[in-house]
């Protein structure tokens, strides 16, 4: 009987874990589960005799894939996988997998209230300001920057986005124009959604440089990762641009320095919170089971990352 843990710092809706449980006990699996653990120690322990494993931000690095010495598959439910080891787990022949799309549009859903939040003085009862008619920058235009840019459209904004990779006619057909370069995108948009992963070439990539271009009174959302952002430019930026915002649904490693200098013109959501809905955590929660079953079944590898 194969053995599956399902180990989350943060953990799934209790439906999804229901849902998860559901597609292994069809299977003839079983599932261990280990939710809100403190101690890396735990997550080595229980990963011990396993064959697969579902994560979230969770780490797995090289001391996890070695101490799990049965594994054959990690399925990181969500898109980012930036907290997995790809050169460990291939020196171990162990798969990796994403759920691309399967939680987006929470994410998308985030990026535009948290736009609202800012346009609004953060709710504080002042006037505040509306989306509509404001240009809006999507820096990547996978899952999560398509459905921004179809809700953005809702509010009536003006959407623009950069993607090196993704054909322009694709974008083009979403009512949404697009700019040759990530320069381009900060000149001419009021708000700047992030929506790039973390990897060697987007690290510390967002500095003053590219953020100074951003018109008057701009606002700048992460609902990506922190590591994409260079904080010593961002903080410059909010130190010389008064008119300039910043929204994270990821606390930057300067958290406390920011709340405490620019109340008003910064937040930060408590946790990060872009996935956390039952509905994402249902679809990522499921796909993910599905993947497992499917490839210790009959060797499906779609989705798979370290190839
Ligand atoms: C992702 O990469 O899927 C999102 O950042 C969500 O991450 P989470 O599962 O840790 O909330």
């Amino acid at each position: 009987m194969a053995k599956v843990l399902v180990a989350t710092v943060k953990p799934f809706a209790p439906k999804a874990v229901e849902e998860i449980k559901k597609v292994f006990d069809e299977a003839g699996y079983e599932m261990i589960l280990l939710e809100k653990y403190e101690d890396k120690n735990e997550l080595l322990k229980a990963a011990a005799n396993v064959d697969a494993l579902i994560i979230r931000s969770d780490k797995v690095d090289k001391e996890v894939i070695d101490a799990a010495s049965n594994l054959k598959i990690v399925v990181r439910a969500g898109a980012g996988y930036d907290n997995v080891d790809l050169d460990a787990a291939t020196a171990k022949e162990v798969v990796v997998m994403n759920t691309p799309g399967q939680n987006s549009n929470a994410v998308a859903e985030l990026a535009l209230g948290m736009m609202v939040y800012q346009a609004r003085s953060q709710f504080n009862g002042k006037p505040g300001t509306e989306l509509k008619g404001k240009t809006l920058g999507i820096h990547a235009y996978g899952n999560v920057g398509k459905l921004v840019a179809i809700i953005a459209k809702g509010f009536g904004m003006d959407a623009y986005a950069f993607d090196p990779f993704v054909d322009k006619a694709v974008i083009e057909a979403d009512g949404v124009k697009v700019v040759d370069t990530a320069d381009d995108l900060y000149k001419k948009c009021q708000y700047i959604s992030l929506h790039i992963p973390a990897n060697e070439k987007t690290k510390q990539s967002i500095n003053y440089k590219i953020l100074s271009q951003m018109p008057r009174g701009a606002t700048l959302v992460n609902t990506a990762r922190k590591e994409v952002i260079d904080e010593a430019g961002l903080l410059e930026m909010l130190e010389k641009r008064t008119d300039f915002n910043f929204i994270s649904d990821i606390a930057p490693d300067c958290l406390s320095d920011l709340q405490e200098k620019f109340p008003g013109r910064f937040y930060c959501t408590p946790k990060k919170m872009g996935a956390q809905t039952a509905e994402a955590n249902i679809n990522a929660g499921i796909a993910a089971a599905k993947q497992i079953v499917s490839f210790l079944e009959n060797g499906d590898r779609t989705f798979q990352v370290n190839k």
